[in-house]
């Protein structure tokens, strides 16, 4: 699709993209009480969640708790999990560690991870945090496992705090027997919920501040068509409000009505 509704709108870049700056994350009430609980895991040691719907903001609302540690007391991993063994995700720790030797042994890797660590955290001075995005995915084996990258000096240093983020699922997960030793650890959990439409008129209206543009495109129902259609998750309503701008200004109108919001739902899932 074109592109000449930047123009058309005055929009100086994509207002609905998702390379957004952490600096230009819109600070919901969500977003601030992931933070909170992100710093209280992280303080204690212990292991965080933060659950919701596809597109509600998790990957959004972490990475704007983690951009706020400082680099210089902070060493920060940032992990998008798969379905894959242990081992993967061993593998994974290493790499993000810089760790470049390989093996085919769980608890050799286990060991250099923690071996890291500690160097990290008595050396170095730094305290470490591991972010573990789209835990959702993990394979039950992966969460029976898990809480030992964490256990340093028979359990009694708290050197690896872990924030886990994933869908709805990644409760049920926990909540096997099997997934007890890492549940137990949780002490703070975030739900993500879809927002309200009050707020999707603030999100939308920040979106394209952002982008340049200070006053409102969108019409009364067209943002109660963007709010309903998208459920009140942010991904679907970018997918919608960018769709419904392109429509708008293929029919050169300077605001944005419902039936563009229809026009634009007509394209995504
Ligand atoms: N607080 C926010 N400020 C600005 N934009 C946001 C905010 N939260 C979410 N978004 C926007 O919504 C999009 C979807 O958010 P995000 O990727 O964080 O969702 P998610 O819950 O991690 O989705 P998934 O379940 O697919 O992993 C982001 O690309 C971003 O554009
Ligand atoms: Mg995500």
């Amino acid at each position: 699709m074109n592109e000449n509704y930047r123009s058309f709108f005055g929009l100086k870049k994509e207002p609905f993209g998702t390379d957004i700056a952490i600096k230009d994350i819109l600070q919901t009430e969500q977003l601030v009480d992931v933070k909170t609980r992100f710093d209280y895991v992280t303080r204690l040691g212990a292991v965080g969640l933060v659950t919701g719907e596809v597109g509600s903001g998790k990957s959004t609302a972490v990475r704007y708790a983690q951009g706020h540690l400082h680099p210089s007391e902070y060493k920060s991993i940032y992990i998008t999990a798969s379905s894959g063994s242990i081992m993967e995700f061993y593998r994974q720790m290493l790499s993000e560690l810089s760790i470049h030797r390989n093996s085919n042994s769980k608890t050799i890797m286990c060991r250099l991870i923690k071996k890291e660590i500690t160097d990290l955290v008595l050396d170095k001075k730094l305290k470490v945090v591991l972010v573990v995005d789209e835990a959702s995915l993990m394979r039950l084996e992966v969460f029976a496992e898990l809480h030992t990258i964490c256990q340093f000096e028979k359990d009694s240093k708290p050197y690896l705090p872990m924030i886990l983020a994933g869908q709805n699922n990644l409760v049920d997960k926990l909540s096997y027997r099997s997934s007890q030793p890492l549940a137990s650890r949780i002490v703070a959990r975030s739900h993500l919920q879809a927002t309200t439409l009050d707020a999707m008129n603030t999100y939308l209206e920040h979106r394209l501040a952002i982008a340049g543009v200070e006053h409102n495109l969108f019409d009364q129902p067209a943002l109660t068509a963007i709010h309903q259609g998208s459920g009140g998750l942010f991904r679907k309503a970018n997918h919608l409000a960018r769709g419904a701008l392109i429509a708008a200004a293929a029919s050169n109108k300077s605001m944005v009505n419902a039936e563009h919001v229809q026009l634009a739902a007509t394209e995504i899932f």
